[in-house]
């Protein structure tokens, strides 16, 4: 048997269709279950950011994250596959008409991506200033809270809608398999069974 964390949302059913594909069965949450048992496999309905959490402790072997969210939690897990669902990249994001000025001594970023933003103003050996949202990143620059947001952009239309530009990529994210790291040893053959399985379907 294997566990898997899956991400709720959109990601989870687009992960499940590519189960239902390499492996020729409905695998389907009923209503506001968290746990699907079928086929040898048990799914768990888990939020987002918590998927690396589950993967980690072995509460689950396996999780289906975006790479933003794993570059959040520095965790030592195994990337498996890239499933190449949730494509977006984490950028910038300015007010229209503003660029990034490096020359001021502090700049204030608002995002969820705090250790991702620290690390892009680290490697420039540049002061920033970190505050920490939930959500709504794009209100930050509006009220000034902060001098730019970095954020996930997909097809940018939330940050045009509220005056934003798309600035500078710091990184691009899909949605990966992950392994945690004693299940990629004790369950190699299930493991790499399923890698091949979904592999050959995407
Ligand atoms: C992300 C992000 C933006 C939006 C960008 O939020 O925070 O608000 O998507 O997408 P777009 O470029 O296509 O407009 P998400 O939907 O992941 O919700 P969350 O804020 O709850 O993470």
């Amino acid at each position: 048997m294997l566990t898997i964390a899956l991400p709720k949302g959109r990601i989870a059913e687009d992960t499940l269709e590519k189960f239902e594909h390499a492996f020729n069965e409905k695998f389907i949450f009923e209503d506001r279950k968290l746990i699907l048992e079928k086929s040898g496999f048990r799914f768990l309905n888990v939020r987002n950011q918590d998927v690396p959490t589950y993967v980690m402790h072995g509460a689950a072997d396996l999780g289906v994250v975006g790479l933003d969210v794993l570059e959040e939690k520095e965790y030592d897990l195994i990337k498996l596959l890239d499933l190449q669902l949730g494509k977006c990249k984490v950028a910038f994001g300015l007010i229209k008409g503003q660029e990034l000025d490096f020359s001021k001594s502090q700049i204030t970023v608002a995002t969820k991506h705090e250790k991702i933003a620290k690390k892009y103003f680290e490697k420039k050996a540049m002061a920033v200033k970190i505050i920490k949202l939930y959500g709504s990143i794009e209100l930050a620059p509006l009220v000034n809270l902060a001098d730019c947001i970095v954020d996930i952009v997909e097809t940018g239309t939330t940050m045009k809608q509220n005056g934003l530009e798309v600035g500078p990529t710091i990184m691009e994210s899909s949605a990966h398999l992950i392994v945690n790291k004693n299940s990629y040893y004790a369950k190699k053959d299930l493991v790499f069974n399923l890698k091949d399985k979904l592999e050959a379907v995407l």
